[in-house]
């Protein structure tokens, strides 16, 4: 069963891909298919902003799918062109092309490299630093969670019985608390979404800094990094809160920083014929599995 945001990926990379016998172009370019597929860009707008009317949720899912290939073993093809946040009002960048797939990410991989919505700030931190991505990449990406949904079970914990004290988390907002709970029963199957920015559920804007510094954080991985204290990213979540143009800029700079881990151009990995699944049977099932969850709110990691 492939997930709506697996699909449009597929549309998104087909378009990307379509048509690009070889190229033998080892380095990536904001121009890489200025000849094989002149009009990329403003197709792939095109296909997002009409799929964002019917189901806002999808600019998020995007971001997040990115996020998890990148996490993994390098980004694969999956590029986000340079628009996705823009369509939710937020900044647009230029992104370098010309991506391939790799053969052997995993899902062992996946579980050991993404961070999960429980960590802490100091696992957060390993977890970035170990893709090459500094404190400042941390908040400004976990700055993403401007927009899009998450399903009650990445937060429940936090709701009932917080590490085990019997009490929710002490860094939760109690109004926010009441909310949620609504929501979420204690005991529930943890299916239901809630937005992660109560502000402005689809706009990608500062907002997920301010409801920070009310203790309005959806996940624990969110809130720590406000409300872990004496640590170096209050300042940096305060500095996003006053000025968007700094988060911006700087979710900007991590995007692509992300987008570059460890790519594969060239000769290196593989163009898909089918781009939920590569090319040989063998490793099929392992990648299925895993453009699956990476399009799922909820599994294996939301950050
Ligand atoms: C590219 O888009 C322009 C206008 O946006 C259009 O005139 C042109 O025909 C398109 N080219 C192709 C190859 O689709
Ligand atoms: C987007 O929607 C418009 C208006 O409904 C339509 O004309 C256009 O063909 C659609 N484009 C794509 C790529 O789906
Ligand atoms: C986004 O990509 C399109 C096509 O490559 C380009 O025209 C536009 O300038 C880009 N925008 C930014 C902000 O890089
Ligand atoms: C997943 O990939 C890693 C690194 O390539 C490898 O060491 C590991 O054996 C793989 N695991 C599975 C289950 O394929
Ligand atoms: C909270 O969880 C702990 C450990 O699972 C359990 O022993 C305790 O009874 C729970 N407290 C409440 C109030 O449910
Ligand atoms: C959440 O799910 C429960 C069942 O688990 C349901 O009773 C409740 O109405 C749902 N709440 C919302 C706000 O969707
Ligand atoms: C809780 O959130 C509300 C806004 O939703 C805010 O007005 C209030 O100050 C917050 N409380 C704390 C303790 O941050
Ligand atoms: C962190 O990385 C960003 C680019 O994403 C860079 O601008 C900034 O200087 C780096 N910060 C430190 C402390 O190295």
């Amino acid at each position: 069963m492939k997930s709506i945001a697996t699909s449009l990926l597929c549309v998104v990379l087909l378009v990307l891909l379509g048509g690009i016998p070889f190229s033998s172009n080892a380095q990536l370019s904001p121009t890489f298919y200025s000849k094989t597929c002149p009009n990329v860009s403003s197709i792939v707008t095109n296909v997002l902003t009409n799929v964002s009317k019917t189901d806002p949720r999808m600019l998020a899912s995007l971001v997040r799918l990115h996020f998890h290939d990148c996490f993994v073993q390098g980004c694969d093809a999956s590029v986000l062109l340079n628009n996705t946040a823009t369509i939710a009002q937020g900044p647009s960048w230029t992104v370098p092309l010309g991506r391939r797939d790799s053969l052997t990410a995993n899902q062992t991989l996946a579980n050991q490299n993404l961070p999960a919505p429980f960590d802490t700030l100091d696992k957060l931190k390993s977890a970035f630093a170990a893709q090459g991505l500094n404190t400042t990449d941390l908040v400004a990406l976990s700055g993403a969670h401007t927009f899009g949904r998450a399903h009650c079970s990445l937060f429940v914990s936090r709701l009932y019985n917080f590490s085990s004290t019997g009490s929710p988390d002490p860094t939760l907002n109690t109004t926010y608390l009441q909310q949620l709970r609504k929501i979420c029963p204690n005991g529930g199957p943890g299916t239901n979404l809630t937005n992660f920015d109560p502000t402005t559920p689809d706009k990608f804007d500062k907002n997920y800094y301010s409801n920070l510094q009310v203790k309005n954080g959806l996940l624990q991985s969110d809130q720590e990094l406000f409300s872990t204290s004496g640590a170096d990213t209050i300042t940096i979540v305060n500095k996003f809160s006053s000025d968007q143009n700094a988060f911006f800029e700087s979710f900007k700079a991590a995007i692509i920083k992300m987008g570059n881990i460890g790519v594969l151009t060239g000769t290196k990995g593989e163009i898909r014929k089918q781009c939920n699944f590569v090319n040989s049977k063998s490793a099929e099932l392992g990648l299925a599995t895993m453009a699956q969850e990476s399009s799922e709110d909820g599994i294996v990691s939301s950050i």
